[in-house]
């Protein structure tokens, strides 16, 4: 039986099982379910059911059940009719459905920030990249995919405890993790890597880090924080302004509003998520002086 989108308990039961991947999709199969992927269901309400697509398996919720095996080798993005009549359509999960749906452990960071986050930290591809912490994988498998095939993503965690269940998540995503390193460690102890393109912090006292990133990050690197409340954000800036090595300290966060539209009436919609954490970035520099700089810009 799978949920609503609002109930985070769907077909993922976190035990620890890989579960298959989602987004991997061989070139001349992307319009049709494959066996082993997820597929997210949305009734005529908007609701949303992910599920894994397994032969023999059913799809169970309030409106009736589904067939696993009448969806795969289907298309993505037909309808289904379930054994109560009611229809339904059947799509891939984005990379933001399935962190909105997956198995929690520490909070994560939603599509909202992900997105701004990858682009403000110019993640490319090839690029090294560290963070910490590691928590529920969300913001790694944004990172993963962002670097691609030849980069590579090295998570520091300092809580064994979270660290399988993020391996789930990442691997639900992104099948072949082996650009993908985890240190159960705590990052304030240094940053193993050297020539690190991106440092991307989203812990609670990220200034306590500022230094081993300085030490790592190549010059021209940036480091992103990413912080709930402002006094932190002072902090961590204060922190990269005294280092001496960093300067483009800048801070945004991001505000995102649906919109209804339909004929009769344009609107914003009445609910939006306005505050979940605020970005910093900063760029790694040769420190001020050495190269006849007066001052920081
Ligand atoms: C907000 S969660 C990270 C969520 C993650 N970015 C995601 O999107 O799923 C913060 C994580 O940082 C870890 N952490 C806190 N301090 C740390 C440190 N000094 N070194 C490494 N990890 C740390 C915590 O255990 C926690 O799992």
């Amino acid at each position: 039986m799978t949920t609503p989108d609002d109930d985070a308990s769907n077909d993922q039961d976190g035990n620890g099982a890989v579960p298959p991947a989602v987004t991997e999709v061989d070139a001349g199969d992307r319009g049709r379910f494959r066996a082993g992927e997820l597929a997210l269901f949305l009734d005529r309400k908007g609701r949303t059911y992910q599920e894994t697509l397994n032969p023999g398996g059913e799809f169970h919720c309030h409106l009736g059940w589904l067939p696993h095996d009448d969806v795969i080798g289907q298309s993505v993005g037909g309808w289904y009719t379930t054994s109560r009549g009611h229809v339904m359509l059947g799509i891939r999960p984005t990379l933001g459905d399935y962190v909105r749906l997956m198995p929690r452990g520490p909070q994560v960071i939603y599509a909202k920030d992900l997105g701004n986050i990858v682009s403000m930290a110019d993640i490319f591809p090839g690029a090294m990249v560290v963070e910490a912490g590691f928590g529920s994988g969300a913001l790694t498998t944004a990172l993963l995919r962002a670097v691609g095939p030849m980069g590579r993503v090295h998570s520091y965690e300092i809580n064994e405890a979270v660290v399988n269940k993020a391996l789930s998540n990442v691997r639900s995503v992104i099948p072949d993790t082996s650009r993908h390193e985890v240190t159960v460690g705590d990052i304030f102890d240094g940053i193993s890597d050297t020539d690190v393109d991106r440092v991307i912090l989203d812990l609670p006292e990220p200034w306590h880090a500022v230094d081993a990133a300085a030490n790592a990050l190549v010059t021209g690197g940036i480091l992103l924080s990413f912080l709930p409340t402002v006094l932190q954000v002072q902090e961590v800036v204060l922190a990269l302004n005294n280092d001496g090595r960093f300067a483009r300290v800048e801070t945004a966060e991001t505000l995102l509003r649906g919109w209804n539209v339909s004929r009769r009436s344009v609107r914003p919609a009445h609910r939006m998520v306005a505050h979940s954490g605020f970005i910093t970035t900063a760029v790694r520099c040769v420190p001020p002086g050495r190269e006849g700089y007066a001052s920081r810009p």
